[in-house]
């Protein structure tokens, strides 16, 4: 798959809260070689400590419109600076990078689960698998009702559950308690978000025999397997995040 770098045009940023908001981007390229759970490497210009490129999943692609989406969470000086980019501005990416989540196989059952900027990736992914005929669950854990985010998005690919914190929407705790687990049975795992979440859905599906595939979000510099700074133990050796990943079958991960 081609890979390219390329100024984009912002098309609309649109501030979700005080912590998340979406850059819709525009280019000249045809997008519709983009797979689930890619990633772009975004350089940030007017941020003098952001040396390096930052990596952000694709959240939604438009193919009618010809452009795609980027749900950011404000993390530090590099996303900060992106939350002020305005309409008609111009973002250099290297895109698209990265493998792809799978498709599952035919009458699997199918849960997508992710937490804080980990739900970003599962939207586009959520949407792939609906136009291949599947109806998936999706699990969203956000901290209290007011950072929920993305909800009516999702509502449209499949049977959303939620969780917050502190109980007020949705099932009090975090994704890994939520029901589902012990109420429905499923076939194939999808899931993003902090590690400690990600090892929790991982150990429970090895011990239900559940295909789960995770995708990473290890600090990254170069994006395209020069620097190995985002090195992940698996079984198959060491392997970077950044090009044999994000996506990683749980299964290959030394975890
Ligand atoms: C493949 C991939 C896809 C990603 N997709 C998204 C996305 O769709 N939306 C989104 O908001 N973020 C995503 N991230 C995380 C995002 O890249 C970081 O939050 C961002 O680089 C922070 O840059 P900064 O300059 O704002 O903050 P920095 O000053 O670089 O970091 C701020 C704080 O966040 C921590 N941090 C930085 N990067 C990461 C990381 N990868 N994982 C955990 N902690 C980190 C730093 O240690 C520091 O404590 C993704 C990361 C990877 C590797
Ligand atoms: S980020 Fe450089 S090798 Fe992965």
């Amino acid at each position: 798959m081609a890979k390219r770098i390329n100024d984009l045009k912002v098309i609309e940023n649109k501030r979700l809260n005080n912590d998340f908001f979406i850059l819709e981007l525009a280019g000249d390229n045809k997008i519709d070689d983009f797979k689930p759970g890619q990633f772009a490497q975004v350089r940030v210009d007017g941020s003098p400590e952001t040396f390096l490129r930052r990596p952000i999943s694709i959240h939604d692609v438009d193919y009618d419109k010809n452009t795609f989406k980027l749900l950011i969470q404000i993390a530090g000086p590099g996303t900060r600076t992106l939350s002020k980019l305005g309409n008609g501005d111009t973002l250099n990416l290297v895109y698209p990078l990265g493998n792809s989540f799978s498709l599952p196989k035919k009458d699997e059952k199918v849960l997508l689960v992710g937490g804080g900027c980990g739900i970003a990736p599962l939207l586009f992914l959520g949407k792939y698998i609906k136009s291949n005929g599947y109806i998936p669950d999706i699990i969203l854990g956000f901290r209290n009702s007011e950072r929920i985010i993305e909800f009516e998005e999702y509502l449209k690919i499949g049977n959303v559950f939620i969780t917050t914190e502190d109980g007020s929407m949705g099932e009090k705790g975090y994704v890994t308690s939520h029901t589902v687990f012990s109420t429905r049975r499923y076939d194939r795992i999808y899931c993003c978000g902090p590690d400690s979440m990600m090892k929790a859905i991982s150990g429970y599906c090895k011990k239900a025999n559940i295909i789960c595939e995770v995708s990473l979000e290890n600090l990254m510099a170069c994006g395209i397997g020069a620097c190995l700074c985002c090195i992940v133990d698996s079984v198959k050796g060491n392997l970077c995040t950044c090009i044999d990943g994000p996506v990683f079958n749980v299964n290959d991960l030394k975890w």
